[in-house]
């Protein structure tokens, strides 16, 4: 029997899972409220704040789980990428929680762990498969051939999906994350209200940067018109942009889907939570007869459900690290 302890600490949420035998126990994700105001995430005040969380996120995922500490076999724990200050603290602890329990480490790359939720529940994809990897922080489309064989294929030049959402929520006038917000008012507008430029970006790249700007001056043009144009029209104007950002993200799929002649195709990252995309994925998925796994929602955005299950798999290979590790800003894979 293997008993995983896996801990989150990437941008804001501190998060425990325990993963017994590849079976999530428990999951419990600590978010922080504190940037709400800010339009986005303050790094000093995200590691504070997990400062504060960690141990709280443990005892509460120990106790779920209903095992007790000494039960544990290894932990597993985000090294990058992520906020540095916010790293350190779930690297910090787990390398003292294994160092004084004398346990094995397994460092996890987060953007590889959001693939690795797939695994989590008994519908999992076959390899080789293309996952659209979409957070707050990176848009890849991976080519996942095995747990840890997997090779980005296309990725953004600048801003990611999920900056996308939250600084369109932001020129809207709506708190942080604004994803979620944009989700929700997206469902009771026209997508076709109004048209946002779909970039020409060659190969299987991204690039949200244009479509921001072109938000940017839209919503300065139309309230020097109407002061109250964003009161009047907030609905339409974020169905008509989660609908561009969508339908840059779909087109880039079905070209890579083409491409590398595979039909399994997964989505992963916390915009994968977006309703919009989820309901366009299985719309495309009848289309072009693709087999598509969408993850629950609880293990889209971030989660140490998937650091604790991709920590599972290395287990089973004996990857571990020493307690000389340190977290990386920017991991690569
Ligand atoms: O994966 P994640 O939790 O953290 C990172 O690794 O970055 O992704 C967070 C991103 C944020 O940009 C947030 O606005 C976006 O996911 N997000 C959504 C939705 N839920 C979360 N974007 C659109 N629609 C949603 N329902
Ligand atoms: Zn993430």
């Amino acid at each position: 029997m293997a008993i995983i302890l896996g801990i989150e600490s990437s941008c804001d949420d501190t998060s425990a899972s325990i993963c017994i035998d590849g079976k999530i126990c428990s999951n419990i994700i600590a978010g922080q409220l504190v940037h709400q105001n800010y339009g986005g995430v303050i790094p000093e005040l995200a590691s504070r704040v997990h400062q504060q969380n960690i141990i709280p996120a443990v005892h509460e995922a120990i106790s779920v789980a209903k095992i007790h500490k000494n039960d544990i076999d290894a932990v597993a724990f985000t090294r990058g990428p992520g906020l540095l200050g916010s790293l350190l603290v779930g690297t910090s602890f787990a390398k003292a929680f294994a160092l004084a329990n004398d346990l094995p480490l397994i460092e996890v790359n987060h953007m590889q762990a959001h693939i690795l939720a797939h695994f989590i529940e008994e519908n999992k994809p076959e390899f080789p498969f293309l996952c659209l990897t979409v957070s707050g922080g990176h848009t890849q489309i991976v080519l996942v051939r095995d747990y840890f064989d997997m090779e980005i294929i296309g990725q953004t030049t600048d801003d990611a999906a999920g900056e996308a959402f939250d600084k369109t929520a932001k020129l809207l006038g709506l708190p942080y994350p604004g994803g979620p917000l944009i989700d929700k008012y997206a469902k009771l507008g026209n997508k076709d209200a109004f048209k946002f430029p779909e970039p020409q970006i060659p190969g299987l790249d991204f690039s949200f940067s244009g479509l921001k700007t072109s938000i940017m001056y839209f919503v300065r043009d139309r309230l020097k018109e109407n002061p109250e144009f964003l009161k009047e029209n907030l609905n339409d104007v974020c169905a008509s942009v989660q609908d561009r950002i969508i339908s840059i993200l779909l087109n880039k799929m079905k070209k890579a889907s083409a491409q590398y002649q595979i039909k399994t195709i997964a989505i992963a990252g916390g915009v994968s939570a977006n309703s919009g995309l989820r309901g366009a994925l299985t719309d495309t998925a009848a289309l072009l007869n693709w087999d598509i796994y969408i993850p629950k929602f609880e293990y889209c955005t971030d989660n140490a459900a998937m650091i604790a299950i991709a920590g599972y798999h290395k287990y089973l290979k004996n990857d571990f690290v020493g307690q000389d590790i340190s977290p990386l800003a920017r991991l690569q894979f």
